[in-house]
């Protein structure tokens, strides 16, 4: 089998079993996140199958009624005090496990990309950025600001980041919601350095 037919018959595998996984409404959201990390793939020269993969498995740990403390718990991964006010933020980290070890991915550079999806990273990949920003502006998504992160998406992606970033915490703070450090160091490392 050639390695293209392949890499197409596992991507189907992988979707047929994360449609089962998942809620109805996550699952197409996260074909979506895949179209817009393809496109956003495509314009910046960037691998599309890792975009396309590591996008779809992106929130494979928001399955129905996970309760995300227990999973983390029951695997052993440190839970920091936010994370107990809001669970929701251990998803990525859970979701590369899982990507890992319920559908088989072993590509460390995907996993990575699960795994800094939702508050980013400070020295992040390109891989890593796009599949960040294509789950912050999938045509789905209507926070104020999300027409210019978008669009910023295709020309320029640090700048992008940025804009997302600082839209994420204006919203956290107006529904007084706690910040992750993450966020921060995220917006202020792609404000100050061009890396
Ligand atoms: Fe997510
Ligand atoms: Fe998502």
């Amino acid at each position: 089998m050639k390695l293209k037919e392949k890499i197409l018959m596992d991507k189907h595998k992988i979707k047929t079993l994360l449609k089962k996984w998942l809620p109805k409404d996550r699952f197409e959201h996260s074909i979506r996140v895949e179209k817009t990390a393809v496109k956003l793939a495509k314009i910046h020269k960037i691998d599309e199958e890792d975009a396309s993969i590591a996008a779809i498995l992106h929130d494979c740990a928001r399955y129905n009624d996970i309760n995300l403390i227990q999973e983390a718990e029951k695997l052993g991964l440190p839970i920091k005090p936010i994370e107990k006010v809001q669970p929701k933020l251990l998803h990525p980290r859970l979701g590369a496990i899982i990507a890992q070890r319920k559908f088989g991915i072993k590509n460390k550079n995907i996993l990575a990309a699960i795994k800094k999806h939702t508050v980013g990273s400070i020295k992040m990949t390109p891989l890593e950025k796009i599949v960040y920003l294509a789950d912050h502006t999938e045509p789905a998504r209507d926070y104020k600001g999300v027409t210019k992160v978008r669009k910023l998406s295709f020309i320029d992606l640090n700048a992008a980041i940025v804009e997302c970033a600082s839209s994420m915490l204006q919203d956290l703070i107006q529904r007084k919601l706690p910040i992750s450090e993450e966020t921060l160091k995220t917006r202020n490392y792609y404000l100050t350095k061009d890396g």
